[in-house]
């Protein structure tokens, strides 16, 4: 078995944050005796998770072929084959032998949509959630911002902070996106400006649509547009990869631009551009941004 994609479930479920949040939310959303699809199923934690909150049955459906069979072993392993039925195959086509109660999944990608969650998501429900059935989450964001790094990442090809100056590297630094956990939080010259709002279960596509406009609030130097994104779980709870958290298995998104001084009114006008492959868009790192700053008018 592929050990990178091991290690990825390792991160993943040890991801506390992320598996509390779900399990709030299943809370909430299961029912006893629902029937539950989980959408993507990997090592069956948010099927078990589902169990406990009382579900009668879960579908776990699983494309990777090495994956559900793992996940058939996880099921065999604890008893649960009676409760968990691995379906292994794309959620795109799948075609469950009954109505489900809930639909369940967690394909968040750094900036959101690369993992497909809304489409899969809506092709799942389509086909098989019942009438008044419930999708968990039911809502994705993402959110651009713009930001100066602490003093950190990007941020130090600043002369001041380390006494000499650094302008070659920042110039010879290729322009493009990195991944990144911030230790220090960034300052954030402006909101968090959502530029795609899925409603799961119910949105086909879950790609930014439009530009954002990120008004800058506060004077100070911008390095960067950062992107994120939140997930609303259930009533009052919600995922997201920003601020950065310990044991958070996604890096936040960011475009590094030259380093600009900026005053309150200013504005950023950034759009999250897709690579055209759906393969490639699955790699936030192929997503670029096309930015321009629009400078406030002096009165
Ligand atoms: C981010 S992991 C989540 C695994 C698990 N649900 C969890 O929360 O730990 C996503 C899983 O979805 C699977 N997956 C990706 N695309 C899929 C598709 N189109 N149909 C079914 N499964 C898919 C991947 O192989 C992977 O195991």
């Amino acid at each position: 078995m592929d050990s990178r994609l091991l290690a990825m479930h390792q991160v993943m479920l040890a991801d506390h944050v992320r598996i509390d949040a779900y399990d709030r939310a299943l809370a909430r959303a299961v029912r006893p005796g629902d029937v539950i699809a989980d959408v993507g199923a990997g090592t069956l934690v948010l099927s078990v998770l589902a169990l406990k909150h009382g579900a009668s049955h879960v579908y776990a459906i699983e494309a990777d072929p090495a994956m559900a069979q793992l996940a058939e072993r996880i099921a065999a392993d604890n008893d649960f084959r009676d409760r968990i039925t691995v379906v292994q195959g794309d959620a795109r086509v799948a075609r469950l032998p009954r109505a489900v109660d809930v639909v369940v999944a967690e394909l968040m990608g750094n900036l959101g949509p690369e993992e497909e969650m809304v489409e899969l998501v809506a092709a799942v429900a389509k086909r098989n959630l019942a009438p008044g059935g419930r999708v968990v989450p039911r809502r994705l964001t993402t959110h651009l911002t713009a930001i100066g790094f602490d003093g950190e990442g990007w941020g130090v090809w600043r002369e001041e902070h380390l006494g000499y100056r650094l302008d070659a590297v920042r110039a010879a630094a290729p322009p493009g996106p990195q991944l990144h956990f911030f230790q220090r939080d960034p300052v954030l010259l402006s909101a968090h400006v959502p530029v795609a709002v899925s409603e799961i279960g119910v949105s086909r596509a879950g790609r930014p649509a439009a530009p954002g406009r990120l008004r800058v609030e506060r004077a100070g130097e911008l390095h960067a547009v950062m992107g994120h994104f939140s997930a609303e779980l259930a009533d009052g709870v919600v995922l997201s990869n920003f601020p950065s958290y310990p044991g958070c298995n996604w890096a936040v998104w960011t475009w590094p631009i030259k380093h600009t001084p900026v005053l309150p009114g200013d504005e950023v006008l950034a759009e999250l551009v897709p690579p055209l492959s759906r393969a490639a868009a699955r790699d936030a790192t192929e997503w670029r941004l096309d930015c321009a700053l629009s400078r406030r008018r002096s009165a």
